[in-house]
């Protein structure tokens, strides 16, 4: 059974941009559960746009929610992150000036303290994941480095998807990197840019087990509402 995990940033970049209170992203995670996410994910940014730390903390107090907390490589970023303890932690790149994560880690640059830290997490018992280009060559690295589970870029292919461009040779890419990391023994995810075409397609990968879906989940519930939206996607990945 495929699961949907739901990214809240955006309610707090709409919080955020108003400096208040409203909407609340704790309540957001509690209300989005209800609504039938199987998870919800959190990204802690250097720059904290969107979520902040008190966020965070919060978030991950709540009982029977399974959070997915997202950080970068940074060592204030990991400590805090070790302190919140989520259930889940996906290392993500990082760009301070980036609108969103561009791409996936690159894991040659980083190995010893990518290594480092999916060590400390896995010490503590929470779940580790890496977010990294659908290659296969950084599914072999991700291995090497005894991390739980990938989350592959889907970036790219969502935007072939919504520009109606040619999408076989990134569907191929993705379905060989995620047909060989389940091999490996790794659990696959997908996300990044997914609306509801792109995701009817990836979910015909037998291998991805988990969707992390934000945006466009956010962005379309001010027209349907998040509970429609959210089962309208639960209801994709089924099928
Ligand atoms: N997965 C990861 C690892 C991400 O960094 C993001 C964006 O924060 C997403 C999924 C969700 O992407 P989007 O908001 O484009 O659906």
């Amino acid at each position: 059974m495929k699961r949907l995990g739901v990214n809240i940033d955006h309610i707090a970049t709409l919080r955020n941009a108003r400096g208040e209170f409203h909407p609340d992203p704790y309540f957001a995670a509690k209300f989005v559960k209800k609504q039938g996410a199987d998870s919800i994910t959190i990204h802690l940014r250097d720059d904290r746009r969107h979520i902040n730390d008190l966020d965070a903390k919060n978030i991950c107090s709540i009982k029977n929610l399974l959070v997915n907390l997202e950080i970068s490589i940074k060592d204030e970023i990991v400590k805090n992150a070790l302190k919140i303890r989520p259930n889940y932690i996906c290392i993500v790149p990082e760009n301070r000036k980036e609108i969103t994560t561009e791409g996936g880690l690159n894991l040659r640059k980083n190995k010893n303290q990518i290594k480092k830290i999916i060590k400390k997490f896995k010490e503590k018992n929470i779940r580790t994941s890496l977010f990294i280009n659908p290659s296969q060559k950084d599914v072999l690295i991700s291995k090497e480095f005894n991390v739980d589970c990938i989350e592959i870029h889907t970036g790219k292919f969502a935007n072939l998807v919504k520009s109606q461009k040619k999408i076989k040779n990134e569907l191929d890419r993705i379905g060989k990197a995620c047909k060989l990391a389940d091999n490996l023994g790794l659990e696959v995810h997908a996300g990044h840019g997914l609306d509801y075409r792109s995701t009817k397609i990836l979910s015909k990968i037998k291998e991805i087990k988990e969707f992390n879906i934000g945006h466009f989940i956010i962005g379309e519930s001010i027209f349907l509402g998040i509970k429609t939206v959210i089962r309208k996607f639960k209801k994709i990945i089924k099928s």
